[in-house]
């Protein structure tokens, strides 16, 4: 009897110490390590948005597929070599997740004024909080301090990012996962007020679903076609490029853009928070804040686990 409730013990304590990690972080961490970093950051973000205002959109995602992928460790940022195969070119990321050469550049100014110092997890968190404001959106303190990974993991890349064609209760278990609730599953799924999807990802809702308006159904079909146009793009939302409660309002209109999306209100359990979102815009903007400090708290490396890359494409030294 002794060893399963020690076991069980042992479960307990490790699972409270992972999540004490999140509180190792600090909205302070850089106060006086970095105090120009948050300003030279939302001063490049500012400046990539009003190059092109999608770019908000891909880096808020760039944000997410990091950390639902070990956590927000910039494990998504590593690049692939002959030995090492990383996040970048499995499923959900290849030729989609965008944004690498903006984390780039925030990344060379930063380290010209405090080399070493500011991590990349940490540069990609302040980045998605800003393209937010950018684009009309809340704002939120960002916790500060997590480290960089030495890994990445393709596979996790695969299993654990949701893709457009699972149903309600495979995106409420997909977040579960993450420590998310099913009313912050929808909430973030809220962030698709911004940015754009390609045919690939949205042709089987256009071609095989029901749950969708006809007329808005057929006019996606113009821009994909049953094969081919894979790449082509579409709006996730009637205003693209402003973070606004559209998105939700649009659901109601069975004018989801993906499969994913219209799962969240096709009857089940989440319609009503649907519904609270698209008449409420202040409510939407409060608990998508909140969702995102949570979702940025998942797994940080801190302490001595990890590094500060000094290049977010490269592990040091290598
Ligand atoms: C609920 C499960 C989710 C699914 C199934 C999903 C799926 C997708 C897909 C398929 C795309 C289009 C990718 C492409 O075609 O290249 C996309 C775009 C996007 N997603 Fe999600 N997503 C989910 C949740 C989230 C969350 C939690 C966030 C942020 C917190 C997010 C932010 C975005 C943004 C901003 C875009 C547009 C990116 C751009 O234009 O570059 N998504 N998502
Ligand atoms: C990623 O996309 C490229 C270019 O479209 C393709 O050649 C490659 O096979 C894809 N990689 C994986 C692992 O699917
Ligand atoms: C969701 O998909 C899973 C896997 O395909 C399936 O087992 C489950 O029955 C589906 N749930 C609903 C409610 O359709
Ligand atoms: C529609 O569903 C069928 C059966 O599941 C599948 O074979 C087909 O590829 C789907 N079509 C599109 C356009 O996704």
């Amino acid at each position: 009897m002794a060893s399963p409730s020690l076991l069980s013990l042992f479960f307990i304590f490790s699972l409270l110490l992972g999540m004490a990690h999140a509180h190792y972080l600090s909205p302070n961490f850089y106060a006086r390590s970095c105090p120009r970093a948050l300003p030279t950051i939302r001063t490049a973000v500012n400046k990539a948005v009003a190059k092109e205002k999608r770019m908000g959109a891909s880096l808020l995602r760039l944000h997410f597929h990091d950390c639902f992928v070990l956590g927000c460790d910039a494990s998504i940022l590593l690049d692939d070599t002959a030995t090492f195969t990383g996040e970048k070119t499995a499923g959900p990321n290849n030729n989609s997740v965008r944004g690498y050469e903006v984390i780039d550049t925030i990344k060379s100014q930063v380290e010209s004024l405090c080399p070493g110092v500011v991590s990349c997890a940490d540069i990609v968190a302040v980045a998605a909080r800003d393209s937010v404001v950018a684009l009309g959106g809340p704002t939120w303190t960002v916790r500060l301090g997590r480290r960089d990974s030495t890994t990445a993991s393709f596979s996790a890349a695969r299993t654990d990012l949701p893709g457009p064609n699972l149903n309600l209760s495979q995106l409420i278990s997909a977040f579960s996962k993450k420590g998310l609730t099913t009313k912050e599953m929808v909430v973030l799924s809220g962030t698709h007020t911004i940015g754009k999807a390609r045919c690939t990802s949205f042709r089987n809702h256009i071609y095989n679903d029901t749950d969708i308006d006809p007329a808005f159904a057929a006019s996606k079909q113009k821009i994909c076609p049953r094969s081919g146009g894979d790449d082509n793009l579409s709006p996730l939302d009637g205003t693209t490029t402003v973070f606004d409660n559209v998105y939700f309002r649009g659901l109601k209109e069975k004018k989801g853009l993906l499969h994913s999306d219209q799962e969240l209100y096709n009857g089940g359990s989440t319609d009503s928070i649907v519904e609270t979102y698209s008449i409420n815009t202040a409510t939407f903007f409060r608990d998508v804040a909140n969702a995102m400090v949570k979702m940025g708290n998942i797994s940080p490396l801190t302490g001595t686990n990890g590094q500060i890359r000094t290049n977010c494409r490269k592990v040091n030294g290598s």
